[in-house]
């Protein structure tokens, strides 16, 4: 005897199953009864479909299981495809076998929707068709970065997560006691990545990065996967253009490939399509500026917080980037800008409509001895950045990098309120469970 063919409920909506039988398995998502009929949604990872269980269109005890069967339930059904316009979908099956895998016990989510019940049964709330859809772009997100990188020629290379010392500053640093020693979660790969491009020059790498970040807003979370590259011989706005490409590659790419999850999470395709490249770009002086002419009260020298990246992307409908800031609110390793000392070689990039910082990147330092005052500056040991400092001491090249946080592109492309729904198990300050 042959194995059992499944067919996808995705296949059935696409209608291409039409009139035919088929096999389907699944979780009830819905369950309503009435005498000598029941109507289950059923779900699976691709969709969900209205079937039609019927007294006398199967054996009894079958009938009888389905009428039982409480939400949650995974089950296998045979069936019969029809088109049904008043079906969510526009299909439906009538069910000649019915097979239950499990009975679910009552499942926890009812009617409270409430932001941290959810959070509590996160491990039952993704099988929710909001997170399920997210799941699924979030994929393609990924899918879609390491594929335009690879095919641009850069290696992946996988950095350490225990470290010894920070690039981002010791504020939001993770220590933790490694034997005898003190080490920390890895903020970044950056210092690792200026080594590793002495070897294969074009690098990236898609990991996750640790943040002690004690502000309970909806973009900070304490772990987050970061996609970062670096490159040797590459200038700030070589860096920058590849930013840019890699976004619109990113938007472009879901734009085609998962246009129904954008739609049912209220993301229109066609906006994603039209990001294309170059983006509109601003310098810092130039964003104070407009902040001011708004009415908004910001000094020079004042690093942009949310308020001011909504403000600056207020009707824009392509992400903003926005260069050139001030060399003493940025890191230590962001190179000065030759023409204009007072501010580095960096680049941020704002989404639009979120109006939160997606990517942040710049030309690094190559003079040994202005990284070993920029550390001295922050009140760091020099010596503790040896390793790193090596890339200066052997064949120093000009070289740049960004990083791009991945988790709130999928917040950004999946228009959601918080970056704790594009993440399956988010860690914030108050939560590491479940
Ligand atoms: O701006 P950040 O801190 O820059 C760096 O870490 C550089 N070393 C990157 C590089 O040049 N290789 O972080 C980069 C991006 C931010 O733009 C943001 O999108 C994301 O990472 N990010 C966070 N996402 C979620 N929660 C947090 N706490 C985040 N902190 C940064
Ligand atoms: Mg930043």
């Amino acid at each position: 005897m042959s194995a059992k063919k499944w067919t996808k409920i995705e296949e059935i909506l696409d209608g291409k199953k039409t009139d035919e039988t088929v096999n389907i398995r699944g979780w009830i998502y819905r369950t309503r009864s009435s005498g000598n009929i029941v109507f289950i949604i059923l779900r699976d990872s691709t969709g969900i479909l209205q079937t039609t269980v019927k007294r006398g269109s199967l054996p009894d005890k079958e009938f009888d299981d389905a009428k039982k069967a409480l939400i949650e339930s995974s089950v296998e059904l045979t069936g019969s495809v029809k088109k049904d316009d008043r079906a969510p979908g526009g299909y439906e099956i009538q069910v000649s076998r019915f097979h239950v895998v499990h009975f679910a016990e009552p499942f926890p989510i009812t009617k409270d929707h409430s932001e941290e019940f959810l959070l509590d049964v996160r491990h039952l709330w993704l099988r929710s068709q909001k997170m399920t859809n997210i799941l699924r772009v979030r994929s393609k997100i990924f899918e879609a970065s390491h594929k335009f990188l690879r095919n641009h020629g850069y290696i992946e290379v996988q950095p350490p997560i225990f470290t010894t010392s920070g690039s981002e500053g010791g504020a939001t640093i993770f220590e933790l006691k490694y034997f005898d020693k003190k080490a920390y979660l890895s903020q970044s790969w950056q210092l690792y990545a200026e080594n590793i491009i002495m070897a294969v020059e074009k690098a990236y790498c898609i990991a996750p990065s640790f943040r002690a970040e004690k502000s309970r807003t909806p973009r900070h979370v304490t772990e987050f996967w970061h996609l970062e590259v670096e490159e040797a011989w590459a200038s700030m706005r070589e860096m920058l253009t590849l930013g840019e490409k890699l976004i619109s590659h990113i938007c472009k790419t879901v734009a085609k490939e998962c246009k129904r999850e954008l739609t049912v999470l209220g993301q229109d395709p066609k906006k994603l399509e039209k990001i294309t490249v170059p983006f509109p770009e601003i310098t810092y002086d130039q964003a104070i500026q407009i902040l001011q002419k708004k009415g908004h009260p910001i000094e020079y020298g004042k690093d942009l917080g949310i308020l001011e990246e909504r403000k600056l992307v207020e009707n824009h409908d392509k992400p903003l980037v926005v260069t050139h800031y001030p060399k003493e609110i940025m890191a230590f390793y962001k190179k000065k800008d030759p023409s204009n000392p007072r501010v580095t070689l960096n680049f941020n990039i704002i989404a639009n409509e979120m109006g939160d910082e997606i990517l942040d990147g710049s030309e690094r330092e190559s003079d040994i001895n202005e990284i070993i005052k920029s550390l001295k500056e922050q009140g760091s040991n020099p010596k503790d950045f040896s390793f790193y400092l090596d890339s200066r001491r052997y064949g120093s090249v000009p070289h740049s990098g960004f990083g791009l946080g991945l988790d709130r592109v999928v917040m950004w492309i999946c228009k959601l309120d918080t970056i704790k729904d594009a993440i399956p198990f988010p860690r914030t300050i108050n939560r590491i469970y479940p």
